[in-house]
């Protein structure tokens, strides 16, 4: 039988049923394909993003989630990393190691020498110190601090020193006698005292120093679980 022959109802019902899935249909696809009904590159990111945030939150959360559903900061490792510097070349060795601790679940404090309050220091399990070598040994900044802890109780804290230095045989180390003056002060060394290699007086590091430094810190943040 022809459409046009088929009755008024049936018709009818048709017609609601056809008009019906469209209505659904475009409601649907208004929603993927954003202003101007036409599906643009960055509806496609927006798309990709919201449903890959959603997948992935809870591993790139972790630090969040720990914090707030019972692993509280006190339960994690505390460590702070002291460092002098005249030029930055130390500095940036510094910041390497706490991004590699703090990666690996440290809650890690980063200060210039002139910055630490030494009262606080017993907050801290692990306490990591570092200068640039002068005079094939220690800045002046640097021998001052290490006076000044004779005054607080860190005996049996952990500890690692290292330094920037350049490079050629009798360079000396400020990280060996940091280690040195550390284990007098009864602290146990970690590990063995690191040296980063600046290519001039006023740096820069060489190539890899500071994802050597990061490394060291995984390291470290490892040996303190
Ligand atoms: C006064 C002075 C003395 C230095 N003596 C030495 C030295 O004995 N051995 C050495 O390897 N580098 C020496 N250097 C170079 C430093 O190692 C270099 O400047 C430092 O590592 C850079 O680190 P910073 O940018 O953190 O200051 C000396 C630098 C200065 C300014």
């Amino acid at each position: 039988m022809h459409a046009l022959f088929l009755p008024f109802e049936i018709k009818a019902f048709l017609a609601r049923a056809v008009l019906g899935f469209g209505l659904k249909f475009s409601r649907q696809t208004s929603i993927r394909m954003g202003k101007g009904g036409k599906i643009r590159k960055s509806d496609f990111g927006y798309l990709a993003s919201s449903h890959m945030s959603k997948v992935r939150a809870p591993s790139l959360n972790m630090h969040a989630i720990s914090s707030q559903s019972g692993r509280s900061d006190s339960k994690m490792s505390r460590a702070v990393i002291i460092y002098d510097t005249k030029f930055g070349n130390t500095e940036k060795v510094a910041r390497a190691l706490a991004e590699g601790m703090k990666k690996h679940g440290v809650n890690v404090d980063c200060f210039k020498i002139d910055e630490v309050d030494i009262s606080k220091l017993g907050d801290y399990e692990l306490l990591a110190i570092g200068g640039p070598t002068h005079a094939l040994g220690l800045s002046k900044p640097m021998k001052e601090f290490l006076q000044k802890l004779e005054n607080v109780n860190i005996s049996g804290k952990r500890a690692f020193a290292f330094d920037t230095e350049l490079k050629f045989r009798l360079a000396g180390s400020a990280g060996k006698r940091i280690e040195k003056k550390l284990k007098k002060l009864g602290m146990s060394i970690v590990k063995s005292h690191v040296s980063a290699i600046v290519k001039g007086g006023e740096g820069p590091l060489e190539d890899g120093a500071e994802e050597t430094f990061k490394q060291i810190g995984a390291d470290i943040a490892k040996s303190l679980q």
